[in-house]
């Protein structure tokens, strides 16, 4: 049984496989469905709010000729009766054939994964990782650049608690492109993620100030909004929101090929004036999320197989320790019934992060705090 719960749960190789399938997607849509996946169920269990993540995997799974229940407010499920992710996914397994999750705690996804009988797809879990975004997000870049290795990536906003950013940085520097960060004071991409891209991938990170020292370089510039909901007591909105902003200026200094991606829900990173440059691709991206989608809910459905030559990422070793995660969003630190758990990133220097959200481990009694 095949879940999606981070980036690495597919092969670079599995990653170009699901391109094409989502490409034979695309010609479903357009021609009509074979249903695939007639008579399965998909179950949308979504504790936080989406548009397109939502709507784009229940439109994926009617265009396959399956059928969708769930919820999007999680006040009116049991979750407001005290109900855990654990017994949440062992009920709801019994009632779908397929989960899909978003939820504010880091590591959810994965709780849910480890509970569930049937396979589970990560809609996004806290400040951690957006998987199938991401697929998407490569689906854009290899279908109009022709490929995602050796391109120079800027990637502009929030990039300590917006997870689009985590999991495609992971991706990128799988195959080899270069990752150039752009953000307030605050809001940097975050140590462990940095030291991931750089132990286990062997990508190092660059910098820059300001957007007009770098745009005329990028391939693709890749803008997010700050994640306001997630943001600490001691960060004031206002200090870090319009920070960064795209507009026809800025523009006028990129590649004529650059694309520009955004995840969306846009705020005002990018004006309106640019929705009609040739090279505003963010429509198109959450376009491409349908048919990617549509690919991974046939795959983990076991109604369309990837080739076993595909490959497989090397799974993680875990130890044993006694620490606690550091990070105060991070599901372990919140279901009692959890243990905490380290996966070990590199051996020398040695670095264990948690295996539910990828922060670092600190004493038991640490009051530290992320
Ligand atoms: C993103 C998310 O939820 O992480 N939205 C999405 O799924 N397209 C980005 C965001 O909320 O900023």
């Amino acid at each position: 049984m095949r879940d999606i719960i981070i980036i690495d749960d597919f092969s670079n190789q599995e990653i170009e496989h699901i391109f094409q399938i989502a490409d034979d997607m695309a010609n479903i849509i357009s021609s009509g469905s074979p249903r695939l996946c007639n008579g399965k169920i998909m179950s949308t269990l979504f504790y936080e709010p989406s548009t397109r993540t939502r709507l784009s995997f229940e439109s994926a799974m009617i265009r396959l000729g399956g059928n969708v229940i769930g919820f999007a407010e999680p006040g009116s499920s049991s979750v407001a009766k005290g109900e855990t992710l654990a017994d949440t996914a062992r009920v709801v397994s019994e009632y779908a054939d397929v989960i899909v999750i978003r939820h504010p705690y880091a590591g959810a996804a994965k709780v849910v994964a480890d509970y569930s009988e049937i396979p589970v797809i990560n809609g996004g879990d806290g400040s951690h990782q957006h998987p199938t975004q991401t697929l998407y997000d490569l689906y854009t870049i290899n279908k109009h650049l022709g490929r995602i290795g050796e391109l120079k990536v800027g990637l502009c906003g929030d990039l300590r608690f917006g997870r689009t950013v985590h999991s495609l940085s992971y991706a990128l520097a799988r195959f080899g492109s270069e990752i150039i960060c752009i953000a307030p004071e605050d809001l940097e991409l975050p140590e462990h993620v940095i030291q991931r891209l750089e132990l286990k991938y062997k990508r190092k990170v660059s910098y820059a100030e300001k957007l007009d020292d770098v745009i005329g370089d990028l391939d693709v510039l890749y803008m997010t909004r700050i994640q306001k909901e997630r943001l600490p007591e001691d960060i004031d909105y206002r200090s870090v929101a319009s920070r960064f902003v795209i507009n026809k200026a800025l523009m006028s200094k990129a590649k004529k090929q650059m694309i520009l991606l955004h995840p969306l829900p846009r705020v005002d990173e990018i004006t309106y004036e640019i929705d009609d440059d040739q090279r505003a691709f963010y429509f198109r991206q959450s376009a491409y999320g349908v048919r990617v989608r549509m690919a991974l809910t046939a795959i983990v459905l076991d109604v369309l197989k990837i080739p076993t030559t595909a490959g497989s990422m090397p799974s993680s070793r875990l130890v044993t320790v006694k620490k606690r995660c550091v990070n105060p969003r991070c599901v372990v630190n919140h279901e009692s019934y959890l243990t905490q758990k380290f996966e070990v990133i590199s051996d020398l220097p040695p670095l264990l992060a948690c295996v539910y959200c990828g922060e670092k481990p600190v004493d038991e009694d640490s009051d530290t705090n992320v």
